[in-house]
């Protein structure tokens, strides 16, 4: 059964909705973005999403001559049904208080005619501000809005974010997970497959945005959670893999081709395949040499086993 999700994108004019939009779902570089045009009224697009889903985004042009209709003539049609909104603030906006009324307006409208929404709060174009000032400025932004939302029934999860780095990635990625209905069973086959790799890490990615599902850690590490890797592992990883794997993609599309998979052999006897799954999904793999004898044989025949046991775990995720 296919299910619609309805995604409203609100916010001023300039903050970066259509940029963010752009990026994540149509294959933009950050570059492009700047010749994007202020969007006139609502901007929808369809987007199938592991193969059951449809993501309806509606980017609300945010200029003030279309926001007084979104909140007067239009607020039914706008704020019906709606699953998620994703308020974006541009951080450098020079008029926060008007931010404000229309976040405040967006919130009431909501609490009408969709109170079971699910807010997201991106705090946009991070980029911009000193970074040694990002940490404070997101916490005291954060607990501004939330005291405007307190005379509403809803909870505020919020995500500082730019086009320029992989933070758009991470909030991205939380946002659709929240759609998705069974992602415990993602989660669980996941583990399942992992009993049998033994590998480092596996990580799930949506094929066309190269947003991250699910993933897993080494079975070691999940009987010891405890247990620090040698190397500590950076907590941005798989944002940051989301952002350069589209990149390359981008980069590659450009030669009229489109990579199947990818194995990447560090040089710290750590190697990292990326494989098609199912019509929707990339697997990323990362598995240590075991024997750290790192022979043409013993790898490439390592290879082979690691992508036939990917075409077996296929159907779990089907
Ligand atoms: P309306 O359609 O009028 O509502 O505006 P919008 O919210 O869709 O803004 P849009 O995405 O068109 O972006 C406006 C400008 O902001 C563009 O020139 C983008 O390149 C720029 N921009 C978007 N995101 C970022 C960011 O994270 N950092 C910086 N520095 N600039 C950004
Ligand atoms: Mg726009």
């Amino acid at each position: 059964m296919s299910s619609r999700k309805k995604l409203l994108l609100m916010g001023r004019s300039g903050s970066g909705k259509s940029s963010m939009r752009s990026i994540i779902f149509l294959n933009y570089s950050a570059f492009d973005t700047r010749r994007l045009g202020a969007t006139i009224d609502v901007e929808h697009s369809h987007l199938r999403f592991l193969g059951n889903m449809t993501l309806n985004l509606w980017d609300c042009g945010g200029q003030d001559v279309f926001m007084d209709n979104y909140f007067s003539s239009q607020k039914d049609h706008i704020f019906k049904m709606v699953q998620v909104l994703i308020h974006v603030f541009d951080v450098e906006s020079k008029s926060i208080k008007k931010d404000m009324e229309i976040f405040v307006k967006s919130l009431t409208n909501l609490q009408k005619f969709s109170p079971d929404a699910k807010i997201f709060i991106l705090l946009h174009k991070m980029d911009l501000v000193q970074i040694d000032k990002r940490d404070e400025l997101f916490s005291m932004m954060m607990e501004k809005l939330q005291n405007i939302s307190n005379p509403f029934q809803f909870k505020l999860v919020g995500f500082p974010t730019s086009i320029w780095d992989e933070s758009l990635y991470k909030a991205w990625s939380q946002i659709v997970c929240s759609l998705i209905p069974n992602m415990n069973l993602f989660n669980n086959n996941l583990i399942k497959f992992n009993q049998i790799l033994d590998a480092e890490e596996i990580i799930l990615f949506e094929k066309t945005t190269f947003l991250v599902i699910s993933s897993t850690s080494s079975i070691k590490q999940q009987k010891q959670p405890d247990l620090q890797d040698e190397e500590t592992l950076d907590p941005k990883r798989f944002e940051k893999i989301s952002n350069i794997i589209k990149t390359y993609k981008q980069s590659i599309s450009k030669l009229r081709t489109n990579f199947h998979n990818l194995v990447i052999r560090g040089s710290n006897g750590t190697h990292f395949y990326i494989d098609i799954l199912t019509d929707n999904l990339f697997i990323m793999i990362v598995l240590k040499d075991k024997q750290l004898t790192d022979s043409t044989y013993v790898s490439s025949h390592e290879e082979l086993v690691v992508l036939e046991n990917i075409k077996a775990a296929r159907k779990w995720f089907e």
